[in-house]
């Protein structure tokens, strides 16, 4: 299995360039790799400043790219698929262009870019991956997919499959549509899904960073993914700070510099245990191979960049019948008076020589915090439904 590191992050914060950097470093060590893009809005051939296709290139030594074209997947992976929805539609009626352009389902976009990973890491061609993802929420979509079709798999479909397989055949027989084998396409998806999906929770195969700013709006969009990812049992073994300026700064700039530095204390109250990675802001817009190995270097020094930089879960929730539970791991807390504080889905907590900030998951907005106790480098905070 070759080791999967994705990159996610509010948009525009620097994921893309972040996870060239790490593929051009991956590669300068010897290892065979891959950068893969997923966000529908590329901008790796931008990054890379060389054009770039739906399928791998090489564009260094051991060093391949491409980026997922949802059209061109389409026409690989599902063309049976695709043809019994633009029968359909063409059989209500649909235009035969638009009918092509509603083919384009939701989740389909999510659906290519998982089975491109799943091939390439089959291929055995590469030793690391990887993954240029969408901002937060689509890279969520995009994790929680292989959940959600094993759901309609399991739960919906298995009374179908007999009864489409059979009535298939006779729908396609009188109409045309290609009921019967679009069923099949999808089954043989939905298996496959499946297997990417242990290939991306596995932590020592896959770990996601957060790539963020210091600025207080990416830092909120990154702790939730945090908190999600969590939730989800996914493995997240970095949070990159990218951009970050260095030395004094002076006129339209000396504020910015000045709440920087308290956005980094928030960063590392937000996401300890886990290391934060800093990237210096290079003063110039980043685009071609020289100026993404000085961003490797702003990240990994002389680190092996595929490393599992973290490995042991840091936020657990718990349901004890109404009452919820959630775990923070503070490694080293000292014990000493406890103070917590809830704000809606946020949670303050200080024990005397560290202090955490986290997301809550939303949910727990409509829940009152009881109480915390340390035990175990393990803060457990209780919550309760609120009356
Ligand atoms: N460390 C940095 N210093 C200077 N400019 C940067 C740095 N990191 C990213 N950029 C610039 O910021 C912009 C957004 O970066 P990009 O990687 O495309 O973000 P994303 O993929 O998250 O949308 C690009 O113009 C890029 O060149
Ligand atoms: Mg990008």
């Amino acid at each position: 299995m070759p080791r999967v590191l994705l990159f996610t992050g509010k948009g525009g914060v620097g994921k893309t360039t972040c996870a060239a950097a790490t593929a051009l470093a991956c590669a300068s060590r010897g290892q065979r790799t891959l950068v893969l893009s997923t966000d529908p809005a590329h901008s790796l051939a931008d990054a890379v400043d060389r054009p770039l296709g739906p399928e791998p290139q090489q564009i260094a030594p051991r060093l391949d790219a491409m980026e997922v074209d949802l059209y061109y997947s389409m026409r690989k992976y599902w063309g049976n698929m695709r043809e019994l929805v633009r029968s359909v539609l063409r059989f209500q009626g649909a235009d035969a262009i638009a009918a092509e352009e509603l083919a384009a389902l939701p989740g389909m976009g999510e659906g290519s870019a998982l089975l491109w990973l799943d091939e390439m890491a089959r291929s055995g061609d590469y030793d690391v991956i990887v993954l240029d993802a969408a901002p937060t929420g689509e890279t969520l979509t995009l994790l929680t997919l292989p959940q959600v079709t094993q759901w309609w798999l399991q739960k919906a479909f298995p009374l179908q499959k007999q009864a489409i397989k059979t009535v298939g055949f006779a729908v396609r027989k009188t109409t045309g549509v290609p009921l019967d084998r679009g069923y099949e396409e999808l089954d043989r998806l939905f298996g496959q899904l499946e297997v990417v999906q242990t290939l991306l929770q596995d932590p020592d195969v896959t770990s996601a960073r957060l790539v963020m700013n210091p600025e207080r709006m990416v830092i909120q969009e990154a702790k939730r993914a945090y908190t999600y990812l969590q939730l989800y049992g996914y493995g997240v073994d970095a949070a990159i700070v990218n951009r970050v300026i260095q030395g004094e700064a002076e006129g339209v700039m000396a504020k910015y510099v000045q709440a920087q530095g308290g956005y980094l204390e928030e960063i590392e109250q937000s996401f300890s245990p886990l290391p934060v990675l800093q990237v210096p802001h290079l003063g110039q817009e980043v685009f071609g191979l020289e100026l993404l190995a000085q961003i490797a270097e702003g990240l990994y020094a002389d680190r092996d960049p595929a490393a599992v930089y973290h490995s042991e879960p840091s936020y657990k929730v718990e349901a004890e019948g109404d009452a919820y539970t959630v775990a923070l791991r503070v490694p080293g807390a000292e014990p000493g008076d406890i103070e917590a504080e809830q704000f809606g889905d946020n949670l303050v907590v200080q024990i005397a020589n560290q202090r955490r900030n986290v997301t809550l998951p939303a949910f727990l907005a409509y829940y009152k915090l009881t109480g915390a106790a340390l035990a175990d480098g393990w803060l457990r905070a209780e919550f309760e439904p609120e009356e």
